[in-house]
């Protein structure tokens, strides 16, 4: 493959670069945008050809759908057979923002994008520079993170830099993405709505509107084996910086002492501010313990910290569950693996 020359435009909305970006989509090309979620590596949703060169950049396995962005909600009816009284409430009172919707596809979704299933995932983000963007392409953009399968995600332009230099025509950096973490997916295919990856918009506020929503058991726990993803995601390995990370469960004093019991051994601490003095090891913190929105937003930058600093073994501070907490967890164990130390 030819080696790509990566530009990277700093606009903070100049309408010129906006412009440029949109033309790039809608020729077939890559262009890493930034979204109040993550960076999103996209394409144009509805050209199957330009969507394949999604997947060979990041290197992701090609039965893992992508998810589709749109800038206004009346795109919604183009891309999905029809639209149920679930999806309104929840676009109503979500949309623009980090919430992705599934629903059955329409014929014009190429099954590259859909990953070959039958169903498509919706995305309105609320970023303007995301938005903007998507209405300058004229075309629903697909977008996954945009990093190399199985890293972090990125919610710098840096960050970006690093996984995609060289593979695709342009990064428009937008700054740091404030929500940190990728957007909640929930399914409304089923007899009931089903949450299959948490995130900035929280399982509680989705079960105001829809009650009967449930959480998929991959959200919380290893997949059992043999059992079919409800969302192939779930079943690769993600996140992970090259240390191995263990999650520690315990309060602060049986976290502390049990990391100070692991000082000699060269390994280092992911915790809570409130941990941070009392630690013996060098140590990342991700936001105070109760501070589930400051855990989402600086989680995968400190996961690829470790990497530049040359960490080996990570101990992290399990996280609250409660909330934007359930989105930090449901990232961290993944990054760990499923590896857990109860105290
Ligand atoms: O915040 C986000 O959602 C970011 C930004 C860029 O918008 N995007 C993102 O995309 O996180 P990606 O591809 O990294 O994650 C999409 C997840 C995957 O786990 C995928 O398996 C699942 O959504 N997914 C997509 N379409 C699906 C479908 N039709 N059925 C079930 N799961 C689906
Ligand atoms: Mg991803």
């Amino acid at each position: 493959m030819k080696t790509l020359y990566t530009k990277i435009v700093d606009l903070q909305s100049q309408q010129e670069e906006i412009e440029q970006a949109g033309q790039i989509l809608r020729e077939g090309g890559l262009v890493a945008i930034p979204t109040e979620t993550v960076y999103g590596l996209g394409a144009n949703a509805l050209d199957g050809q330009a969507v394949r060169r999604i997947f060979e950049a990041k290197g992701r396995p090609q039965d893992n759908p992508l998810i589709v962005h749109i800038a206004q909600f009346e795109q919604l009816a183009t891309l999905v057979t029809n639209i149920p009284e679930s999806a309104r409430l929840l676009a109503e009172h979500f949309w623009p923002g980090p919430l992705t919707i599934i629903l059955p596809k329409a014929d014009c979704i190429p099954s590259e994008t859909s990953g070959g299933l039958d169903t498509v995932a919706i995305r309105f983000p609320s970023h303007p520079v995301a938005r903007a963007i998507i209405r300058a392409a004229g075309v629903p953009v697909a977008a996954p993170s945009a990093n190399l399968s199985g890293k972090p995600s990125p919610t710098t332009a840096r960050h970006v830099l690093d996984d995609m230099d060289g593979k695709i025509e342009m990064i428009v950096d937008g700054g740091e993405c404030s929500v940190g973490v990728e957007s909640t997916v929930i399914t409304l295919v089923g007899d009931h709505p089903v949450l299959l990856r948490p995130g900035g918009v929280t399982m509680e506020q989705i079960r105001t509107f829809l009650p009967d929503a449930q959480i998929d058991p991959a959200v919380e726990h290893k997949l059992e084996e043999g059992r079919r993803a409800a969302s192939p995601g779930m079943k690769y390995k993600h996140y992970a910086p090259l240390a191995k990370v263990v999650m520690v469960e315990g309060n602060r004093e049986e976290y502390v002492e049990y990391v100070n019991s692991q000082a000699d051994k060269d390994v280092w601490a992911l915790c809570f501010a409130e941990d941070e003095d009392k630690l013996k090891v060098p140590a990342l913190c991700y936001g105070a313990q109760m501070d589930g929105a400051a855990q989402a937003k600086h989680l995968f930058d400190a996961l690829r910290r470790f990497d530049e600093l040359g960490a080996k073994t990570v101990f992290a501070h399990c996280p609250d569950r409660s909330g934007v907490g359930l989105a930090v967890y449901n990232r961290l164990i993944r990054a760990a693996g499923f590896t857990v130390v109860h105290l």
